[in-house]
């Protein structure tokens, strides 16, 4: 069975999902969830779906990239994952890290990609006037949000809309189409595709 192991930064709404069509279907298994963040709001969920979790605090490490990334890695090695993934991890991973993982770890970007690769997706897409946004997954290269897509879904923007309100309604495509992306990753799928 594909073992999947997710990073998170923050309130794991994403990994929350991926862990559920994992238990819900059996195309894979969740055997991990860590994160850059002790206090992560994602941790005590996964636990409470009873995935294996852990941390490591990348505040600890100061400038030490390399260091944290260590830590991080050594967990991650534990648990043997065949598929990582990124799910509102919010650290920049150096080359050397992304080398051990390339081919084999996907991440959601909550854009358009190409467009908006980095922060502040929605805000950068309400400037432009854009009418439309979305969120992207991808395969995960040395270079920031550049790697293969593997699928997208689409919004509308909407007249009024705050960078927050557009946050919400892409979060709700992130939501079906992580899991969407995982079932095709695993099973060996990589054409692109569109919800
Ligand atoms: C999501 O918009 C994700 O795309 C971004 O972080 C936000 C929160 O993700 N990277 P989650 O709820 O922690 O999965």
């Amino acid at each position: 069975m594909t073992r999947v192991a997710i990073l998170i930064s923050g309130g794991g709404s994403n990994m929350v999902k991926l862990v559920e069509a994992m238990q819900a279907e059996g195309f894979a298994s969740p055997v991990l969830v860590g994160s850059n963040d002790p206090m992560a709001k994602g941790l005590e969920k996964a636990r409470a779906m009873g995935v294996e979790t852990f941390s490591v605090d990348h505040r600890g490490f100061g400038k030490d990239r390399a260091g944290f990334e260590a830590a991080l890695s050594a967990h991650l090695h534990e648990a043997r994952p065949d598929v990582v993934c990124l799910a509102g991890f919010m650290r920049v991973l150096t080359p050397d890290f992304v080398r051990q993982f390339q081919g084999r770890m996907l991440n959601i970007h909550p854009s358009l990609l190409p467009k908006y690769p980095g922060l502040h997706t929605h805000q950068r897409a309400l400037e432009a006037g854009d009418a439309e946004a979305g969120c992207t997954v991808h395969e995960v290269i040395a270079e920031l949000d550049a790697g293969p897509m593997l699928g997208q879904a689409r919004v509308p923007v909407l007249a009024g809309d705050s960078a927050d309100d557009l946050a919400a309604r892409v979060l709700v495509q992130e939501h079906r189409l992580y899991p969407e992306a995982l079932r095709r990753f695993v099973a060996g799928n990589r054409h692109f595709f569109s919800l």
